[in-house]
């Protein structure tokens, strides 16, 4: 329901988070920090509560939630588990991990867009946490950004793009990670798939399960399976407005030569003065810093200033996998 007023943010004093807790189990959304981004959040068992996240985001039935809960205690009556699933879980949980397995009856079709699979995650953030234990059942939760739009890494970005779709908004300071989890689909434990690559790297599920874990799909294989399979793959997605053009190298010199009405978006702090539309997301260039500004940047640069967005890709193992993911949907058009 669209509705006139701003959302009413929450800094999650004891009694908020009851309150809070209480309009979940009723059926409400509440928009919760995580360390990742945030989310837009519904109780995971009611089908009419999860519904709402969809119109809210304009987000199409075919694009599935993930379920994120407090307790491994919980995660039986939502998912099938295995070894490699357990393994994983010891390893990286709560973290930024969302785990792709069979799904339970207990959690309703619309919140895997009908697959027989679900996405599941036991978050981080202690507020979240609190919030979870409060409620007392899983809760579904995209990120809290129009569809196809750069995701929020802080309270104030959900209140820019669905502050007007909903109610209640809990601020939990800006997400200490800024990329959204890692999915790794496990439902053949012996074949991991990474669906989307995230601040737990490739190198860091091998290491856990001793086996290799595959890249994510191609295009190609995308567009074969259609939207269903891992929609946050969508070719274009977390899209700021203004185009993206994409460097593999971009220096100090080539910025400052580059054209004025365009934003020159740097991986470290140049050297010099004359910083006149040159950015950088970590002053060093480190790329737990790159990840954490990526999206707030983007957005900053979003507000029609500019008629381009040139960025850098990152350079490196690890991180930048994620970091470089999230800038190609960027600038895909
Ligand atoms: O870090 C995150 O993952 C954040 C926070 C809020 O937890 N969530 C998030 O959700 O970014 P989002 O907007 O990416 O939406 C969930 C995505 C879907 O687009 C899809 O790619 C994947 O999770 N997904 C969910 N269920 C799936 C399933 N059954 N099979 C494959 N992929 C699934
Ligand atoms: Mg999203």
């Amino acid at each position: 329901m669209p509705k006139s007023s701003a959302a009413r943010l929450y800094r999650g004093t004891p009694l908020e988070l009851v309150r809070l807790a209480r309009l979940l189990r009723a059926g409400e959304l509440v928009a919760v920090p995580t360390e990742t981004v945030y989310g837009l959040a519904a109780n995971a068992l009611d089908a009419r509560a999860c519904r709402k996240i969809f119109s809210a985001k304009g987000r199409p039935i075919t694009d599935p939630l993930i379920v994120h809960f407090h307790a491994l205690a919980q995660l039986d009556a939502i998912a099938e588990t295995n070894g490699a699933a357990r393994r994983l879980a010891k390893a990286f949980w709560p973290g930024p991990l969302t785990l792709v397995l069979p799904r339970r009856k207990s959690v309703p079709a619309i919140v895997s867009a009908g697959l027989p699979s679900v996405a599941v995650r036991m978050p981080a953030h202690p507020l979240f946490r609190r919030l979870l234990k409060l409620v007392g059942v899983p809760l579904a939760a995209p990120s809290a950004n129009p569809f196809g739009y750069v995701s929020p890494t802080t309270a104030q970005h959900v209140q820019d793009g669905l502050g007007k779709k909903i109610a209640h908004i809990l601020d939990g300071g800006p997400a200490k990670i800024g990329l959204e989890s890692t999915i790794l689909d496990v439902r053949d434990p012996a074949r991991p798939r990474l669906l989307r690559p995230g601040a737990i790297t490739r190198a860091e599920l091998e290491a856990a399960l001793g086996c290799r874990v595959s890249a994510p799909p191609r295009r190609a294989e995308e567009k074969n399976r259609g939207a269903q399979l891992a929609p946050g793959l969508l070719k274009r997605h977390y899209s700021p407005r203004t185009p993206v053009v994409l460097h593999d190298v971009l220096t100090a010199a080539a910025a400052r030569a580059g054209l004025r009405d365009e934003a020159w978006v740097l991986a470290a702090k140049p050297a010099g003065r004359n910083m006149k539309n040159i950015f950088w997301l970590d002053a060093r260039g480190d790329l737990r810093g790159t990840a954490r500004q990526l999206f707030s940047t983007l957005r900053q640069l979003d507000d029609g200033r500019f008629k381009k967005i040139h960025v850098a890709l990152a350079v490196g193992d690890g991180l930048a996998e994620a970091i470089n993911d999230r800038l190609r949907r960027a600038a895909a058009r």
